[in-house]
């Protein structure tokens, strides 16, 4: 059975590495890589390369989300099915309680929480009926205090907690939801978050791809719902 994937974040970071990884399972036949960065996009799919699935870029801000229903319905008009959701965008602005805009709370919501949500219940409507996968990307920010991140730490526990309802509210229907919590990895968003850092020391984005591949197999049937960690060991 070829699938139809959907990326989200795909223009850096862990979003592009997990587009690389997806584009080399041989059900792959359609790849969607979703960002506001076009450039971004274009060079994800240029680090792809030769590959049987057909990439299509779509360079849109999710925090939009009165455009989601569209863009879902869209992807599916133009390609027949949506098999795979990647819900990996997202976005860090680290503040302490006092210094967190409001700007900050509503952006750091709209890319990690309701866009997430927004994609998840329009990609069902499409997925019914067929054994589609949603995996979410949350963070170990999500269950361990952050002092000093509170907007992006707590929007992440959001993430968990949606994906565990989702995970039980869709049993049955042949959907499976997953949810990923990294740890440390080498990309911008760390960056931000822990600017002293070498990034050569902690887990690479290729690492998390990795793992993301292996629970969106077809054959993967054990897992569902519960928080999984993905850390690098020392
Ligand atoms: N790196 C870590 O240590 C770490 C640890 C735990 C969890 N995570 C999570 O992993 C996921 C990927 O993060 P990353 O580390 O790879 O960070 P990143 O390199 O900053 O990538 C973030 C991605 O999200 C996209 N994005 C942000 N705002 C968006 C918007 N309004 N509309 C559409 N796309 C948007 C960005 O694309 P554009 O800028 O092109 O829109 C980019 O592709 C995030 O959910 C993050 O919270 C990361």
């Amino acid at each position: 059975m070829s699938r139809v994937c959907v990326i989200t974040g795909a223009s850096q970071g862990i979003g592009r590495a997990a587009a690389i990884r997806m584009a080399a399972e041989p059900d792959i036949s359609h790849l969607i890589l979703v960002a506001r960065n076009g450039e971004g996009l274009e060079e994800t799919k240029r680090m792809i390369g030769a590959t049987k699935a057909k990439v299509e870029s779509i360079a849109m801000d999710l925090s939009d989300l009165d455009a989601i229903p569209e863009l879902v319905k869209g992807i599916h008009e133009r390609h027949g099915s949506i098999d795979l959701l990647l819900n990996i965008a997202g976005y860090a602005e680290p503040k302490s309680l006092l210094d967190t805009t409001d700007e900050n709370i509503r952006t750091t919501y709209a890319v990690n929480v309701f866009s997430m949500l927004a994609m998840i219940r329009e990609a069902v409507r499409y997925m019914r009926g067929r054994p589609g996968k949603i995996l979410n990307v949350a963070s170990t920010a999500a269950t361990t205090s952050r002092p000093g991140w509170i907007a992006y730490a707590s929007s992440k526990a959001a993430v968990v907690s949606l994906s565990q309802t989702l995970a039980d509210e869709l049993a049955g229907t042949g959907i499976k939801v997953y949810v990923v919590s990294p740890g440390r990895c080498a990309t911008e968003l760390r960056q931000k978050l822990a600017p002293e850092e070498d990034p050569n020391t902690i887990m690479q984005p290729s690492q998390v791809a990795e793992v993301i591949a292996s629970l969106l197999r077809g054959g993967e049937n054990t897992l569902d719902g519960q928080n999984i960690i993905v850390r690098q060991q020392s």
